[in-house]
């Protein structure tokens, strides 16, 4: 979603914050822009539709706007669609143009999130004889800000406190007054932002990818407070004008990891990162103890006692993150014999059902501000349930609100479409699921399960090797309208991964379904040609989806078979296999979603599509 940067220091800010939005580009956005004072002189403001090349040019990269103190945008259009209007920053000025330019206004400013009664506060705005330009949200914000800074003659920070006690919805606010030249202030609630610190300088962001070339020391700005910065310096506020002491954190992340290190897209570059962030997530959580490897969760906060006290397990996520939840349901299930009900978060957060005390929800998320997921996390606690998060980004909203955190350690993930994120989820699913079961006394093969986990990122790796098969593949069917993917149990679950992968970046019509559903309805769908993409790397299951794919191919599909090596051969049965290792089948869906990835980008790429940045998508979607 929108992206925010700011600056103060005493380098030119313009092309700081380009620098920065560039980084940010990921999120997903429609329009950009940013605003640069120059010590007392009014702010500048310049904004563009489409892409971020648009502003570069405009502004000479930022460096035809003069000034040490700025604020820029990347706008996701929620309120007001895609136009130089809606587009941020916003002043609170009544102007007529776009709001751009240097517009004669006390307050300019960014904002990510949405504010849910802003209808009910542009009327009241308005009764008070502003005007607006755009049909945004933060445009009434600004205003909003405006009021109170003139009405209770109270300075910055109580004129922003006065505002968020009025607003409803989520926040990241950033605002320059005219009257205090080289400050920005900033307000946070439930949307992401950091602060990165140098001794002459300061850094504003929704995203640490935005300041990594700058600085790795950061704030985090809680729930309801705000903040005033200036060069080199930065004071916390809570909402009642009080100060808060913060530490500053260092982020682990090298600038490197946010580059595309020699491959034309980030998702190509994720794709291969697997094995080793796979490793670098598995260290974390397995140890070696009298020369045993043992899952140890205690960095988690976790432990057998907690572990034994559980009765049931929740699990809430969003797209693929809830792709793995649906696997993990399986594979905790069998292997730690407990109930596991799995939910999109957006439907979990709105049950009214009583839920199990002793329960145990997990939530899973890679940026760890999802909003729905957030908010499921709540929810649970509200009711006195112990929550547990899987999480990617250190010092996100869920990794600090739930009880318990994993953290995948997948580095940063640009590429909008998750590839390495979500095997590391997956990874820590399978510990929790070993762990539980030990917890609870019902694994025998602990030792095995162990050994067969630490196997994967080398699978992964040779599972990566069959790069070239794929690609061929991917030319082949770059044109095709509808495919469909289907399995049973866990590949059913990589069916729904496979799928979403494959349409979110080459915009072609796809289903997964579970393989015994086909005949309820979605085979007449089927006709010559059409690519039935199954999954069989359980035993179990395996003869039933082959039968479901054999019947698609009575009914002309293509068929596309994903197996086991040296487990069963199918060639005879599809038109094309592909083989991925052998592992214990309760871990292949690790394994079994690599070739879908592969199949997924070589597709875009064919297409000449827009692969690290689909269209409609953002990274992280911090609203409803
Ligand atoms: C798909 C994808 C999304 C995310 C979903 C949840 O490739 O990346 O479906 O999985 O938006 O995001 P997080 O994991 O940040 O909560």
């Amino acid at each position: 979603m929108c992206g925010i940067v700011g600056y103060i220091g005493n380098k030119q800010a313009g092309p700081i914050l380009l620098e920065g939005l560039s980084k940010l580009e990921y999120r997903g956005y429609d329009s950009a822009g940013i605003a640069v004072r120059d010590g007392e002189n009014e702010a500048e403001v310049v904004k563009s539709l489409g892409r971020l090349a648009n502003l570069e040019e405009k502004t000479d990269s930022g460096k035809a706007i003069p000034g040490n103190c700025g604020i820029g945008h990347t706008r996701w259009a929620t309120h007001g669609a895609p136009s130089q209007s809606n587009a941020h920053p916003h002043v609170s000025g009544n102007c007529t143009g776009s709001g751009s330019g240097k517009v004669e206004s006390l307050v300019v400013g960014v904002h990510n999130g949405i504010i849910e009664n802003y209808q009910e506060l542009k009327a009241k705005m308005e009764r008070h004889g502003y005007a607006f330009y755009s049909q945004t949200d933060t445009e009434v914000l600004i205003k909003l800000v405006d009021y109170y800074y003139k009405k209770y003659k109270v300075g910055p920070i109580d004129a922003l406190a006065k505002t968020i006690v009025r607003v409803r919805g989520s926040y990241a606010l950033a605002v320059m007054f005219k009257d205090y030249p080289g400050k920005i202030f900033v307000a946070r609630k439930d949307s992401p932002m950091i602060i990165g610190k140098n001794d002459d300088e300061v850094f504003l962001a929704s995203d640490v990818p935005a300041i990594l070339n700058h600085t790795r020391q950061v704030y985090y700005i809680g729930n309801l407070e705000m903040a005033e910065l200036s060069a080199g310096e930065v004071t916390f506020y809570n909402l009642d004008g009080d100060t808060v002491q913060k530490k500053l954190t260092t982020i682990e992340w090298d600038a490197e990891a946010a580059e595309k290190g020699g491959y034309e897209h980030f998702m190509m570059k994720e794709i291969h990162e697997q094995p080793k962030v796979a490793m670098d997530t598995l260290n974390k959580y397995v140890k070696e103890v009298d020369g045993k490897n043992v899952i140890d969760l205690s960095e988690a906060g976790l432990n057998a006692d907690v572990l034994k006290s559980i009765s049931q397990i929740y699990i809430a996520a969003c797209g693929s993150a809830w792709h793995v939840g649906v696997q993990a349901q399986y594979v905790i299930e069998e292997l730690a014999d407990i109930p596991v009900r799995v939910e999109l978060a957006s439907e979990f957060r709105y049950r009214k059902n009583s839920l199990d005390k002793d329960a145990l929800l997990v939530v899973i998320s890679q940026s760890g501000e999802t909003a729905d997921t957030l908010a499921a996390l709540r929810m649970a606690k509200e009711k006195g349930i112990k929550t547990l998060a899987i999480v990617n980004v250190v010092g996100s909203s869920i990794a600090r609100e739930a009880d318990y955190c994993m953290y995948t350690l997948a580095g940063p993930e640009i590429s909008v479409a998750t590839t390495k994120a979500y095997t590391c989820q997956l990874l820590c699913t399978y510990l929790l699921a070993v762990e539980l079961g030990k917890a609870r006394n019902v694994v025998d093969v602990y030792d095995y399960y162990i050994d067969e986990i630490l196997e994967l990122p080398k699978k992964i790796e040779s599972t990566l090797e069959n790069n070239e098969r794929i690609q061929w593949f991917a030319s082949k069917y770059a044109s095709a309208q509808d495919i469909f993917f289907i399995g049973r149990g866990i590949d059913y679950a990589i069916c729904l991964e496979g799928s979403l992968k494959l349409k979110e970046i080459s915009y072609i019509h796809s289903e997964a379904y579970a393989a015994g559903e086909l005949k309820h309805g979605t085979i007449s769908l089927i006709e010559e040609g059409t690519l039935v993409i199954g999954s069989l790397t359980q035993s179990d299951l395996y003869e039933k989806t082959l039968s479901n794919m054999m019947e698609c191919k009575s009914r002309g599909a293509y068929l596309f078979g994903l197996t086991s090596a040296g487990k069963y051969d199918v060639e005879d049965s599809v038109n094309f296999a592909v083989y991925v290792p052998k592992t214990d089948e309760h871990f292949s869906g690790v394994l079994g979603i690599i070739p879908l990835q592969l199949l997924s980008y070589y597709i875009s790429l064919s297409k000449g599509l827009d692969v690290d940045k689909p269209r409609n998508l953002a990274k992280s979607v911090t609203v409803e």
